[in-house]
């Protein structure tokens, strides 16, 4: 007996979403220059990258198992993105989900991403903490 979706979506509305949030990171003077140089402004990088994250969101939601990358890993990895930043994403985020979705579904999303980022601050939080200069006691 297959799962239910933990939030009544369809794989088209995920990717609605996702290729509107990601127009919108493209123009974001904040959070978009990071996305930009780890990724360049290629059409055929872009469409890989939201796929992927299309992927992401249809397996942590609709429980495919299309996604087996490891977020956590790959966002401690790029020097370029501070703590700070999530909030502007998370906002970016909610602004797409309330346009393009109903409010009881967006929320819900909403939530789900939210408690995600937090994770992903932290690993970014403990990575910039590491990788500062020695405490001397
Ligand atoms: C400060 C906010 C964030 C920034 C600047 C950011 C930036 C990026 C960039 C540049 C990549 C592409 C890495 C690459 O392929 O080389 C990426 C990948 C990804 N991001 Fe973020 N991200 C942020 C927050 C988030 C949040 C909050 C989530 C989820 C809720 C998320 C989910 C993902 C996923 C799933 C990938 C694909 C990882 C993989 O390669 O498997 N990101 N992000």
């Amino acid at each position: 007996m297959p799962l239910p979706p933990r939030i009544p979506l369809r794989r088209a509305q995920i990717e609605q979403v996702v290729t509107a949030f990601y127009a919108r990171v493209r123009r974001d003077p904040v959070i978009g220059p990071v996305f930009l140089e780890r990724l360049s402004d290629d059409a055929g990088v872009w469409r890989s990258h939201e796929a992927k994250i299309a992927d992401f969101w249809a397996n942590a939601i609709l429980h495919e198992r299309s996604y087996n990358g490891n977020p956590m890993m790959v966002h401690s990895g790029i020097s370029t993105i501070k703590p700070q930043m999530f909030a502007r994403w998370l906002d970016l985020f909610d602004d797409t989900l309330a346009q393009e979705l109903p409010d009881g579904i967006a929320a819900q999303w909403s939530a789900l991403a939210h408690r995600i980022g937090r994770g992903l601050r932290m690993g970014v939080e403990m990575n910039t903490a590491n990788s500062g200069p020695p405490i001397l006691s």
